[in-house]
């Protein structure tokens, strides 16, 4: 599940007053139980030596490979012993305030569906493997379990102060496509990233995107792209370091932010702290087969 999304505001037909709906496990057909085989093989393979240890450590934590879409409730009684945190079944996405409302309470809403066969690259709208496999191993460790609740109070909050634009760029580069700095190199932490398979690829291995030290105000000035791989890549030195600098105060950065201009997706600024400076060979290509 991603923030920002949109949004009728009231649920639809069969959901309750908070948006969630019942999983329905025993519904899933075989098919759709191969699906998310396919998937967890294949990104599970990949993830070893990519992903960070806190991400790969809760997948084995949570045994998300034992018979096909795990069934919520039997992931939440080990999620919930770790870290209070739960997962809730929507039917699509929910409206900002709706989805802050569950961040804030410890419950993160999935949605329930899988991919077809033929989708297993991309497809436009979170399923479950995106959901579920790519978000909820981070919810395990405590650090990250906080930041997520901590982001939650954020974004009613910044919902109120009309900086939701700035605020949902930092669940983008840290939650769905955030890299973080270890011992053994850059590793992913990010769900969007882990649930891809050409994605975790590339944001590590790609001399195309730019990879730069995480910066809190930096980061909520810096746009997105939703239909192709990063431009842009922040790197956090731990997840302490990401909980620590999201906890103070963002009120005095929202008003400097009204007054500051976004970073062009592509650009290095003499204070960033590069990483990588990247070629961006690869998105100057995919501009012009688009022209
Ligand atoms: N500290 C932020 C605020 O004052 C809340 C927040 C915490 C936002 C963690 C995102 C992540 O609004
Ligand atoms: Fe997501």
């Amino acid at each position: 599940m991603s923030v920002s999304s949109s949004k009728p505001s009231e649920p639809p037909p069969g959901a309750r007053p908070d948006w969630t709906i019942d999983q329905g496990w025993s519904a899933y057909t075989p098919d759709e139980h191969a699906v998310w085989m396919t998937l967890y093989e294949r990104q599970s393979a990949l993830l070893s030596g990519r992903a960070c240890d806190a991400f790969l450590n809760g997948l084995d934590a949570l045994d998300l490979h034992r018979g096909g879409i795990p069934d919520f409730e039997r992931i939440n009684e080990e999620l919930t012993r770790l870290t209070g945190w739960s997962v809730v079944a929507v039917p699509g996405l929910v409206p900002d305030e709706v989805f802050f409302e569950h961040l804030a309470n410890r419950r993160f809403p999935a949605g329930r569906f899988i991919r077809r066969a033929d989708q297993l690259d991309y497809l436009e709208e979170p399923d479950v493997f995106h959901d579920v496999f790519g978000h909820v191993p981070m919810l395990t460790d405590p650090v990250f379990a906080d930041y997520m609740r901590a982001y939650g109070q954020g974004g009613l909050r910044a919902l109120g102060l009309n900086r939701l634009h700035n605020l949902a760029r930092l669940y983008w580069y840290t939650v769905e496509f955030g890299l973080i700095d270890t011992e053994a190199g850059l590793r992913l932490y990010g769900a969007g990233i882990v649930s891809s398979r050409a994605e975790s690829i590339f944001a590590l291995e790609d001399a195309s995107p730019n990879r730069l030290g995480f910066d809190l105000e930096r980061v909520m000035r810096t746009p997105y792209r939703i239909d192709d791989f990063q431009q842009i890549y922040f790197v956090i030195p731990s997840l302490d370091a990401l909980l620590a600098a999201t906890l103070s105060d963002f009120g005095p950065i929202y008003g400097r932010l009204a007054a500051a201009s976004d970073v062009a997706i592509e650009t290095v600024l003499a204070t960033d702290d590069v990483i990588t400076r990247g070629t961006q060979a690869y998105a100057r290509a995919r501009a012009m087969a688009a022209q």
